[in-house]
């Protein structure tokens, strides 16, 4: 399983770069708007910025709603920088996007998805990411994890490539049901990575190791 930061904050995708882990970034308007990073030029060049900290794909979101609108943008987004993935959302416009960017060798991520039709209609239009938010399923008494799980199923037995990008994560636990069920990818703040360092026997039995050392030599 991939592991991308989601996140547009750059002291966090370093940090996590820096532990060797990070396969990619995705982003949204409210992650750049949390950062304070406003305005077409300075949300590109933000862009810019996290395409020269992580090799990976970066998943940069448009804000045009209409078919036209999307690709101009999209289709500007992508020539910012190779690794740049447009982020497109679970509408009709959208999917009629997605294709045009397939047909023309640009990555997408379908994001907003919620259930497995929409997951159907994304890879039928040839997404090379799809977004299913587990944690935003989870709070309407949902459990996020079946959709992950029936996804894959679903995937699996038609034959469809494109990859299933687990997000709106919120815990360590998150991922790894996340990963039991077949997520190719998945996208989590900084804080549900460095959860998954925790165990309480790690930290016990390493202070154990350091006293044991320390009253053997000096
Ligand atoms: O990747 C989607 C994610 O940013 C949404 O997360 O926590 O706002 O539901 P959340």
């Amino acid at each position: 399983m991939k592991f991308f930061i989601d996140t547009a904050n750059l002291k966090d995708i370093q940090e996590a770069n820096e532990l060797g882990i990070l396969d990619g970034v995705t982003t949204n308007p409210s992650l750049m708007a949390k950062e304070g990073i406003t305005g077409k030029d300075n949300i590109e060049k933000h862009y810019q910025k996290i395409c020269e900290i992580v090799q990976g794909d970066v998943s940069a979101e448009v804000i045009s709603t209409d078919y036209e609108g999307i690709v101009k943008e999209g289709t500007h987004l992508a020539s910012l920088a190779e690794n740049i993935v447009v982020k497109v959302p679970m509408i009709k416009d959208g999917v009629k996007a997605i294709r045009h960017f397939t047909d023309n060798g640009i990555a997408t991520n379908c994001t907003l998805v919620f259930s497995s039709a929409q997951a159907i209609l994304a890879a039928k239009a040839g997404a090379t990411y799809v977004s299913p938010f587990i944690g935003r399923i989870d709070d309407t008494n949902w459990d996020g994890m079946e959709l992950i799980k029936e996804m894959a199923e679903i995937y699996a037995i038609q034959g469809f490539e494109t990859q299933i990008l687990a997000a709106s994560i919120r815990s360590s636990r998150h991922i790894v049901e996340a990963a039991k069920n077949g997520a190719d990818v998945c996208t989590c703040p900084l804080s549900a990575i460095l959860g998954m360092l925790k165990h309480p026997l790690t930290d016990n039995g390493l202070a154990q190791f350091l006293a044991d050392y320390k009253k053997g030599n000096g």
